[in-house]
């Protein structure tokens, strides 16, 4: 489970912190259980404690590394996002489905060439099928309405986009905006591991808005929807499964490697 803003915990029992080395630097998670199932929870928060690492700077490659390296094989993230859709209202939880890629500075590959080799990975689905289609149920099974198929802009950031950039958007098909999904997910995918998002929606977009954005906002609104997201998370938890029909885990079978 990787938190984005709001989530900086999960309520998982025998908690223990651990500092995975990797490549790109060292990454501390929490490692526990679900209430009575056997399987282990590893717990990033994407941001660190008290929100310290902004989009920009998150050690994307090193984070996807040190989960590959425990064993995950299917991450649940979260978003905090803006709408750019009247389809999609304040405190909705979304399902991420495609994204465009605005962003500019990050390291979006494990595959630099050399020994690495190059991997131009597929991104058919970005998002995994599977893990969509439990959290699915896991959203009727609780009564949280869940929007699906949308399209998620990933800006630079840090910060918050001009209206006259939302308005390009929406143009190209974008229906909800964030700063940190990519590249995770592309990374997620290079190492074969199966990759969802809940997305929370916690402002309108600029532009739409008719007032400036502040984070402060997105932290408000993220209250009321965390709640619903929370225990969309543990119901997702309980019914989680091995069965999948997806093609992540062949994703970098081509050249292999990670
Ligand atoms: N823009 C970019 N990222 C965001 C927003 C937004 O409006 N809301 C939450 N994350």
């Amino acid at each position: 489970m990787i938190g984005g803003t709001g989530l900086e915990a999960v309520a998982l029992l025998d908690l223990r912190t651990e500092s995975i080395a990797t490549p790109y630097g060292k990454v501390t998670v929490e490692i526990g259980r679900f209430e009575a199932h056997d399987e282990l929870i590893v717990f990033m928060s994407r941001h660190g404690k008290g929100h310290t690492v902004p989009p920009h700077l998150v050690n994307y490659r090193a984070n996807i590394w040190a989960l590959k390296e425990l064993g995950v094989r299917k991450i649940i993230a979260t978003a905090a996002v803006g709408s750019l859709s009247s389809r999609l209202q304040l405190g909705d939880i979304v399902l991420l489905d495609q994204f465009l890629d605005f962003t500019k500075s990050r390291p979006q590959t494990f595959y630099e060439g050399g020994g690495q080799g190059v991997l131009h990975v597929d991104m058919t689905e970005p998002y995994c099928r599977s893990v969509q289609a439990v959290i699915r149920e896991a959203g009727e099974s609780i009564g949280v309405p869940l929007q699906g198929g949308a399209a998620y802009v990933c800006t630079e950031g840090p910060r918050f986009e001009t209206p006259a950039e939302i308005r390009m958007y929406q143009i190209l098909g974008g229906e909800c905006v964030g700063m940190t999904s990519v590249p995770e997910v592309v990374l997620a995918r290079e190492c074969g591991m199966c990759y969802a998002t809940i997305a929370m929606v916690t402002n309108e977009a600029a532009g739409i808005a008719d007032h400036p954005l502040t984070h402060q906002e997105v932290v408000e609104s993220l209250q009321a929807a965390g709640k619903k997201a929370a225990g969309l998370i543990q119901e997702t938890f309980r019914i989680l499964r091995h069965e999948q029909d997806c093609r992540c885990q062949m994703a970098n079978a081509e050249v292999g490697k990670f």
